[in-house]
């Protein structure tokens, strides 16, 4: 297993281009399932989990091929397995995409349960639900949902009691194929979930309500393979936004979008933060002292759960203020807190919400890894401390940030991977 070491306290200066959106290129790999032929897919991050989905890929008997520059194409023609293992699903609860599009094009699909996780239980019930009502006939089995629609899947009027992700870009999947008009309320509206919609809609897909908390999908009998490419990953970008913030310096990020933002880049001008919108970059600076914000997370356009302990981390080293973090979407997304801790904060759990007393500043210490967003926010920690600061288990980390220790040095971090 490696860890990182960084030496803390050297601003970051240049510039780096974001990678595409992990959160967009599993679903956008597992609806190369929907249709026979020869899929594009551009700007695939180079991932643990992007290698994971194509790995599950290749287990049902696509021909999948990266190219180094992240093109991806995947040869979705012979499909001969329909089960979705065990072994693959625990690694990465995302696997659970596959299931709308095996169903929707093979009738069947059975698909390992993803258990917990380390942020909440996470639970897949509103997907079963959902399928259901579209005609699915679903058993839990030794861990495992089998599902099995009779001729194909029908349309449905579904509406998510909270607005899932995964969940809403199963359904989309699912319903692209089923006979008649399903209708999703309460559907999510990240900017991936329209990702998803933009490439159905190449591959011939009738929906409507892009980008908006009501979908309607008109199941059509066939699709046609595309050319698509994932939206550049908002979540890598902001996590390097609040890098700066915490270290100071002045940074351009390339190749994103800064309109996918609109809550974070609000919150880190409060903060303090200089913050300048390109087309497709965003410049970022820090000049003076850093000012205590409050933060909820909540579904897009709010701000996100994947980056409330990114900015757990800057909030604990303003100087004395006090800051409120309340976690809305996961029930146990702290882990962070108690390695924080480790590194000086000051930061107190109650329920749901944190509560962070500026520290004004890190001091480095050897800390663990839990989970992949906790792990960014202790990697900017690690780069503001003084001192030396030791992160173990960074595989959670190679799971969602490319090219990490790369993109940190060519700013200028004194980062190293090595071996435990
Ligand atoms: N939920 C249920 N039942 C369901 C589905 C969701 O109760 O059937 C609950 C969840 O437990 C949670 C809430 O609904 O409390 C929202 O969860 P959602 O389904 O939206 O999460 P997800 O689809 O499993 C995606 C991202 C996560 C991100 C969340 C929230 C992917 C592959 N994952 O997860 O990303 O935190 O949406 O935005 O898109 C990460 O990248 O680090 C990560 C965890």
């Amino acid at each position: 297993m490696d860890k990182l070491v960084i030496e803390g306290g050297h601003p970051l200066r240049g510039s780096i281009k974001i990678s595409g959106a992990k959160n967009a290129a599993l679903p956008l790999i597992a609806a190369t399932l929907l249709a026979p032929g020869r899929h594009t897919v551009r700007n695939v991050p180079n991932l643990r989990d992007t290698r994971t989905i194509l790995k599950l890929l290749e287990s049902f008997g696509a021909k999948t091929e990266l190219a180094a520059d992240g093109t991806l194409t995947v040869d979705s023609d012979e499909i001969s397995n329909l089960e979705a293992s065990y072994e693959l699903v625990k690694t990465m609860r995302a696997s659970v995409l596959v299931l709308g599009p095996l169903l929707a094009r093979f009738g069947r699909a059975r698909v390992s349960l993803p258990g917990g996780c380390a942020i909440g239980a996470r639970p897949i019930d509103f997907h079963l639900q959902a399928l259901e009502k579209m005609g699915a006939r679903l058993v839990l089995r030794e861990g495992y949902v089998e599902a099995q629609a009779e001729a194909s899947l029908a349309g449905a009027e579904v509406c998510f009691d909270i607005p899932s992700v995964t969940g809403t870009e199963n359904i989309l999947m699912a319903a692209a194929l089923a006979k008649g008009v399903t209708v999703l309320k309460n559907a999510a509206r990240e900017p991936e979930v329209g990702n998803l919609i933009e490439m159905l809609q190449a591959m011939g897909a009738e929906i409507e309500g892009r980008d908006t908390d009501r979908l309607t999908i008109r199941g059509v009998p066939r699709l046609k393979a595309a050319d698509s490419a994932v939206i550049p990953d908002r979540i890598e970008t902001g996590t390097y936004l609040i890098a700066v913030g915490a270290v100071g310096g002045e940074v351009t990020l390339t190749n994103c979008r800064p309109g996918h933002l609109p809550s974070v880049l609000d919150k880190l001008r409060q903060v303090g933060l200089v913050i300048e919108e390109g087309e497709d970059s965003i410049r970022v600076a820090r000049r003076g002292a850093l000012r205590n914000v409050d933060v909820k997370t909540m579904p897009y356009p709010g701000f996100p759960t994947d980056l409330q302990a990114q900015v757990m981390s800057l909030m604990a080293m303003t100087n004395g203020g006090l800051s409120v973090i309340h976690e809305t979407i996961f029930e146990n997304r702290f882990m962070h807190v108690a390695e924080l801790r480790r590194l000086g904060a000051d930061i107190r759990v109650d329920g749901r919400s944190a509560i962070v007393k500026g520290a004004g500043g890190f001091v480095g210490a050897k800390v663990m890894a839990t989970d992949l967003r906790a792990s960014a926010s202790l990697v900017i920690a690690g780069l503001a401390a003084q001192g030396l600061t030791e992160i173990s288990r960074i595989y959670h980390l190679e799971r969602g940030y490319d090219n990490l220790v790369g993109k940190l040095r060519a700013l200028g971090a004194k980062v190293q991977q090595m071996r435990e």
